[in-house]
């Protein structure tokens, strides 16, 4: 599959809903928690693939707002896993020259957990190859809703006028400021909904659903998809005769 992919036509950055591990874990007789534990290694397939494409942003949905609402043992985990799957991959990161970035509302989260992402963060901001983002406690329209709170005291502080509230001054407010909006989004475990995901960035993004859970993705549907993506048609409003 990867020799079928023109390396002059990659994406620049993929967003990925990561679903699917509650399912894993009951089809294999396992906990949900051990369903999270084996969505780790995927995250490593596709970091390394999306790196030897030269796919410069991968944006990993972990954890959504809503998320909180799901039974607090199975938050705990979520939130240890995370904790101790950075310690374990951050050499790995640092040795592939990939940066962490997260989004989202880190405030939230335990301080450990806080700690330990600052930490990862600071420690791989040099990195120059793939930049790897996490969107922790993310919802999209927490997101948004702060960015129009953020320009409406800018208005109020006569920062800005009303003929200064373009496309571009909103998403400055975003999360995703300095990171250019995802040509296509991945989702995994054949559900077909965005679920408060990235609703500004994906609105021309390409959406690629593959039936595969989570846990059992590895570099080749990740080759797969970039394949796909390949062979769509963007027309971004015009005509096919004009492209
Ligand atoms: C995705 O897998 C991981 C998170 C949402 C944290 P799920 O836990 O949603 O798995 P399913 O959808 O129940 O199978
Ligand atoms: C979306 O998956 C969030 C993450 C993958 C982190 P969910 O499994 O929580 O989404 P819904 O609730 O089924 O839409
Ligand atoms: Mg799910």
């Amino acid at each position: 599959m990867k020799e079928k992919i023109d390396l002059n036509r990659i994406p620049k950055h993929v967003a990925i809903i990561m679903d699917g591990n509650g399912r894993w874990a009951k089809k294999h007789g396992k906990l949900r928690a051990l369903g999270h534990k084996a969505g780790v290694m995927p995250v490593r397939e596709v970091s390394e693939a999306g790196s030897e494409l030269g796919v410069k942003y991968i944006t990993l949905y972990a954890f959504s707002t809503e998320n909180w609402n799901r039974p607090k043992a199975e938050v705990d985990a979520l939130m240890a896993l995370l904790v101790s799957s950075i310690k374990k991959e951050i050499k790995d990161l640092k040795k592939n020259n990939i940066q962490l970035q997260t989004i989202g509302d880190l405030s939230s989260l335990p301080s450990i957990s806080q700690k330990t992402l600052r930490e990862a963060v600071a420690e791989t901001s040099e990195n120059t190859g793939l930049t790897l983002i996490l969107a922790l406690s993310y919802g999209s329209r927490t997101e948004i809703v702060n960015a129009a709170k953020k320009l409406a005291i800018k208005y109020k502080n006569n920062e800005l006028t009303e003929t200064d509230f373009t496309e571009e001054v909103f998403s400055n407010e975003l999360y995703t400021s300095d990171i250019p909006d995802p040509e296509l989004m991945i989702r995994t475990s054949g559900e077909l909904r965005i679920s408060n995901f990235l609703m500004w960035q994906l609105a021309y993004a390409e959406l690629y659903f593959t039936d595969k859970l989570w846990p059992d993705i590895r570099k080749n549907d990740f080759y797969e998809a970039i394949y796909d993506f390949q062979n769509r048609e963007r027309r971004f409003g015009k005509t096919s005769d004009q492209l």
